[in-house]
């Protein structure tokens, strides 16, 4: 199979059609049997559920190029789970996790051209979603749904790549108290357009949120969660019903703990904190770890010891070990490498 022929190395975060695409139908009740199609256009009804009131959901996970040629993808098991959690919270009928994994399998397999050699620097994006497709006027949920996955070939999240990010705390909330924080909902990323567009205008790369019932807690950014190392090289992460359970995140604590030997804390993280760590990352499927230099908050500059140059020394050793098993130069935990082919 041969290549496509993409500048991998200086490919940024964007969409790149694909020639295959996963589609499920729910009607009466039941998803049909699902196919790859070629065609990347929807037609819906005008008054569709998530045009109107954005009955819409979606998971990000990534296939990568192993060192000995394999294609695989890292934890979709988990992804297949969180979607059907964000299914639970937006009233959707869920979408099997053996049918979510089967689907995974196929759109990867059936774009293996698109998927970017290994050590390029690139890797393919894997999109799966789920909407409301049947019309729907008054507010309810709708009756038919729509799940698909598409994949693109991408670079590094950040513009520029690996570098240190400077960041603002938003005055703008995220999520709300027993709102759709923890779950992945189109809305949530739809409320926080005008936050990072206002940021990214003011030069910063991203926002921090707080916890919108107090404004004293660290909660995560628009795309990704947080991770600090403190001077005396622990790993403290924030701890909260209201932010979305990153799988990085996650992986990143098993990788402290049991891969480099680290004390790991899990808990609230209050802004006071901030100005006492030593190194600050954000940790995500995008963001894979992009390490963080400098926090404004309102004018007021944090900044990180591990400066505006390079990764801290602990965020760095998380990097490199974290993507050493997903690019399987290092061994995987069981079950986190789903092999494709
Ligand atoms: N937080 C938010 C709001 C996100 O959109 C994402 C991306 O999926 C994450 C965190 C990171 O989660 P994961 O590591 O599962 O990609
Ligand atoms: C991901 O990391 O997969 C996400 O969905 C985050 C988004 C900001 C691209």
């Amino acid at each position: 199979m041969e290549k496509k022929n993409f500048d991998w190395a200086n490919l940024g975060f964007g969409y790149h059609e694909t020639e295959k695409r996963y589609v499920s139908n729910y009607k009466n009740g039941a998803w049909d049997e699902g196919a790859l199609i070629s065609d990347s256009q929807i037609v819906m009804s005008e008054c569709a559920g998530v045009l109107q009131y954005a009955q819409t959901i979606f998971e990000g996970l990534k296939a990568y190029t192993t060192e000995d040629g394999h294609i695989v993808t890292f934890r979709p098991d988990l992804n297949a789970e969180r979607l059907i959690d964000s299914c639970e919270r937006l009233e959707m009928p869920a979408f099997p996790k053996e049918r979510f994994l089967d689907a995974v399998t196929k759109v990867v397999a059936a774009n293996e051209a698109y998927v970017p050699p290994y050590g390029s620097g690139a890797t393919l994006y894997i999109r799966p979603y789920m909407f409301g497709i049947s019309p729907v006027i008054g507010v309810k949920p709708a009756e038919e749904y729509q799940f698909r996955i598409f994949c693109t070939p991408v670079g590094p999240y950040f513009k520029g790549g690996i570098h240190p990010l400077t960041i603002k705390i938003s005055d703008f909330d995220r999520a709300a108290p027993n709102g759709t924080g923890h779950i992945k909902a189109g809305l949530n990323y739809a409320m926080s357009l005008h936050a990072i567009v206002t940021a990214h205008k003011e030069g910063f790369d991203e926002n921090m949120y707080l916890d919108s019932a107090t404004k004293t807690k660290v909660e995560e950014t628009g795309g990704a969660n947080f991770i600090f190392i403190t001077k005396d090289n622990k790993v403290v992460t924030p701890k909260s019903p209201t932010i979305l359970p990153s799988i990085t995140r996650r992986s990143l604590v098993t990788v402290a703990k049991e891969y480099l030997g680290l004390e790991v804390e899990e808990r609230e993280v209050y802004k006071e904190e901030l100005k006492d760590f030593a190194e600050c990352g954000l940790c995500g499927t995008a963001a894979v770890l992009s390490p963080v230099g400098k926090i404004v908050d309102h004018g007021e500059e944090i900044c990180f010891p591990s400066g505006m140059t390079q990764m801290g020394p602990i965020t760095k050793k998380l990097y490199e070990t974290l993507t050493g098993i997903q690019m399987g130069h290092r061994k995987a935990p069981e079950g986190w490498i789903h092999v494709i082919q």
